[in-house]
């Protein structure tokens, strides 16, 4: 059944079928998306029933790129919620309930369409509370960070060690959103083999491990691959030391190094080129998700041409430094969605501890190098800038004959 209308009357209908199936428990679930403003709009909004002591809410949760926020709203304050996001504020809503789904589409020009199907939910799910989220560096997470030299032997961060201990902590955020996005945190979604490039030390590619292993409790393999012999006899010897099943270190380049098939390819601040390298091997291996976060930019600053507007600004140093780096990134991104992946670029750690606190996530999401839009961008890009050379050219370029 479908029902075509503006955009007014079309949401108020949807926003009927959503009380009515909240007040007869027939309701499952609420998902709106498509903001009209995606600025600073969160990507979705999950509404759940939920029973708390003071009575049903419907709990909210915004899912923002890196980060989730909640707010529960009580059942009889939803009706007037629900209006002013829906068909206002989102332009696509959808709605799960045990008797019918309805989705909600509103087009720019204000026309709607509601269309009902079967429902793919028998039965309401629980009412129940979540628990609250286990802390990600918790207890269990002490014999690795001192291990690493995080904590000290009373368990206490070292003051020189704030910041790392800040960004692991960031980082694996960060990477449980990217890990929902693939489906990892899904029941049954197997045993995924992720390479951690460059890896040093180890400090994230333990995190990583210890966030599927003991946070999800969930099986992973994870590889951390890097040149300095001496970081992946320690690395190693330190995961045998607290028995941490799936987690290894091999010696190896970003360039050359062997690899597995895998799920996801990382590497976090490898110097210059070493990044383009990465998200090579990335595309390369078809990962399903890649995460970068470049450190020093050297490839295009020398080429950065100044076109009219810019040149003043230009003239500056640090600007051009800036530019250079903004160029080379967004370059990287542009590359990446040629080669079929969406991507996200994120504020990794907070200036206040780093500089080089940007991260490129691209997660695949359809065939490399068909897009011919895709590929304009990337040349626009380049011109737009005078460069003439960048390290992923030359193998996209083959990459394009190859796939
Ligand atoms: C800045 S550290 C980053 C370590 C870790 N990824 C992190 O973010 O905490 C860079 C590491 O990459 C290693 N490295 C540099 N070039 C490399 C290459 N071409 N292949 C593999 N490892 C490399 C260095 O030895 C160093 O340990």
């Amino acid at each position: 059944m479908r029902s075509m209308g503006n955009a007014a009357t079309t949401s108020d209908e949807f926003v009927r079928h959503t009380t009515e199936s909240l007040t007869d428990g027939s309701f499952v679930r609420l998902v709106l998306s498509r903001s009209v403003d995606p600025a600073d709009a969160p990507e979705k909004v999950i509404g759940r029933l939920v029973e708390l002591k003071a009575g049903p809410y419907l709990s909210l949760t915004f899912r923002y790129p890196t980060r989730d926020t909640t707010k529960n709203v009580p059942l009889d304050q939803a009706a007037i919620w629900a209006k002013e996001q829906i068909g206002v504020r989102f332009r696509s809503a959808l709605l799960n309930t045990t008797k019918r789904d309805w989705q909600l589409f509103v087009e720019d020009s204000g026309a709607a369409k509601l269309v009902a199907h079967k429902p793919a939910n028998a039965e309401a799910p629980s009412r129940a509370h979540d628990r609250p989220r286990q802390a990600i560096l918790d207890d269990s997470a002490r014999d690795w960070l001192r291990g690493l030299g995080v904590l000290n032997d009373r368990g206490n961060v070292r003051p020189t060690m704030a910041d790392k201990h800040a960004q692991i902590n960031r980082y694996l955020e960060i990477f449980t959103h990217l890990a929902k996005d693939c489906g990892w945190l899904e029941r049954g979604s197997g045993c995924p083999t992720i390479t951690d490039m460059g890896c040093g030390k180890g400090y994230l590619t333990f995190g990583l491990w210890h966030l599927f292993a003991r946070v999800w409790k969930r099986p992973v393999k994870v590889i951390g691959i890097e040149v300095r012999e001496e970081l992946v006899a320690s690395a190693n010897a330190l995961a045998r030391q607290i028995g941490a099943e799936g987690l290894e270190f091999a010696a190896g380049t970003i360039e050359n190094a062997q690899l597995p098939t895998v799920d996801a390819l990382i590497a976090l601040h490898a110097c210059n080129t070493a990044t383009d390298d990465a998200i090579r091997r990335g595309v390369e291996a078809g990962a399903h998700l890649i995460i970068v976060a470049p450190c020093c930019h050297k490839e295009v600053r020398p080429q950065l041409g100044r076109p009219a507007p810019l040149a003043a600004v230009l003239e500056h140093g640090i600007m051009t430094e800036r530019m250079a780096e903004w160029a080379t990134d967004g370059l990287r991104t542009l590359f990446l969605e040629w080669a079929g992946y969406r991507t996200k670029m994120i504020e990794f750690v907070s200036t206040e501890h780093t500089p080089k606190n940007l991260m490129i996530a691209a997660v695949r999401d359809g065939k490399p190098f068909v897009s011919t839009a895709a590929r304009a961008r990337v040349e626009q890009f380049k011109e737009f800038f005078g460069i003439h050379h960048h390290a992923l050219d030359e193998w996209l370029r083959h990459g394009l004959a190859d796939h």
